[in-house]
């Protein structure tokens, strides 16, 4: 029986190619892809989950969601992901159209629809979407088997500011709506994110594919990774949101800890900050498995694998 999944996302590159990896693998049944804003804005992130999704040859629905966050004006990446959010290749205007209903909508419908403990939701973006169907909707929480989200950072720091990373940076009161919701979290942070760093070898292993995935896979991953080669001096980019598919599909990849970690909403200095009790040095209860560490080569040889099938 495949795990029902909600991928709820900003594309941006590094999402393409976890939505990729995720239709690609019989394991998993993605039942919508809900669009947020984030990396750039909504128009582009639901167009351009549409373009991703024809790219494999599905007819998965994409629902749009919020087109800013709760409380804060949105903040967007086209500096990393290019002004369409998806620069790299150029792909077929989508045909797959619009789902008419609202994302958050869509959520709030699917947990009511389905058993308890039966969907796990996928954030990879701003946890925007995810934070207004739990207010608007708190019976759902309780229906959430798990969430399974890229964000955060505590060992590796802040990539948009010292001390935050971008998802939740961008809408830090959703983040902490979630962070406090008591659903079971598994959070890939950049601690671990920064060792899935892409190389020029398993690039053209994507390009040697011959297939259009393989291509605008390749060409996605040069063109995101010259903004953190830049940046960091890394051979290679972190593919942050595949870690996130990865783990539902090979958990064993990943180590962590099941610390708490709650999240700065007051100060400006270290707004969106996931503060990670990593030492056990407060009583607050665990709330997330925070991970750490994964096997980068067992990780690529899984999205290689996969993204051949496409
Ligand atoms: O900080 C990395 C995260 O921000 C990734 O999800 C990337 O797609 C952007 O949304
Ligand atoms: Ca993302």
């Amino acid at each position: 029986m495949p795990r029902k999944i909600i991928i709820d996302t900003d594309p941006g590159q590094d999402d393409a190619v976890a939505i990729l990896l995720a239709l690609a693998s019989p394991e998993l049944e993605v039942l919508a892809l809900t669009a947020v804003a984030g990396n750039v804005p909504l128009a582009l992130t639901q167009r351009n989950a549409r373009q991703i999704v024809e790219l494999a040859g599905r007819q998965t629905p994409v629902h749009a969601g919020c087109d800013a966050p709760m409380k804060r004006k949105l903040v967007t990446a086209e500096y990393v992901h290019g002004k369409t959010g998806l620069d790299g290749i150029p792909l077929p205007e989508p045909t797959l159209p619009l789902h008419p209903q609202h994302a958050v909508d869509a959520i709030i419908e699917a947990l009511r629809a389905h058993p308890p403990g039966t969907i796990t939701l996928c954030p990879l973006g701003p946890l925007t979407n995810i934070a207004t169907a739990f207010r608007r909707a708190p019976d759902i929480i309780p229906r959430v088997a798990e969430i399974v989200l890229m964000g955060g950072a505590y060992f590796e720091v802040g990539n948009v500011t010292p001390a935050a990373e971008f998802n939740i940076y961008v809408d830090p009161e959703a983040a902490e709506i979630v962070f406090k919701s008591g659903v079971p979290l598994v959070v890939m942070p950049l601690d671990v994110t920064h060792k899935a760093l892409t190389s020029r070898e398993w690039v053209e292993e994507m390009r040697a594919l011959g297939t259009p995935v393989g291509q605008a896979v390749a060409s996605w991953t040069d063109f995101f990774e010259r903004f953190d080669t830049a940046k960091y001096g890394s051979a290679g980019a972190p593919l942050h949101d595949p870690c996130v598919i990865a783990y539902l599909l090979e958990p064993a990849l990943f180590t962590g800890r099941h610390v708490n970690v709650e999240i700065e909403t007051v100060s400006e200095l270290t707004l969106g900050m996931t503060v990670a009790d990593w030492w056990r040095v407060t009583d607050r209860e665990p709330n997330a498995m925070f991970m750490g560490s994964v096997d980068r080569d067992g990780f690529y040889r899984l999205l290689t694998e996969r993204l051949g099938r496409l």
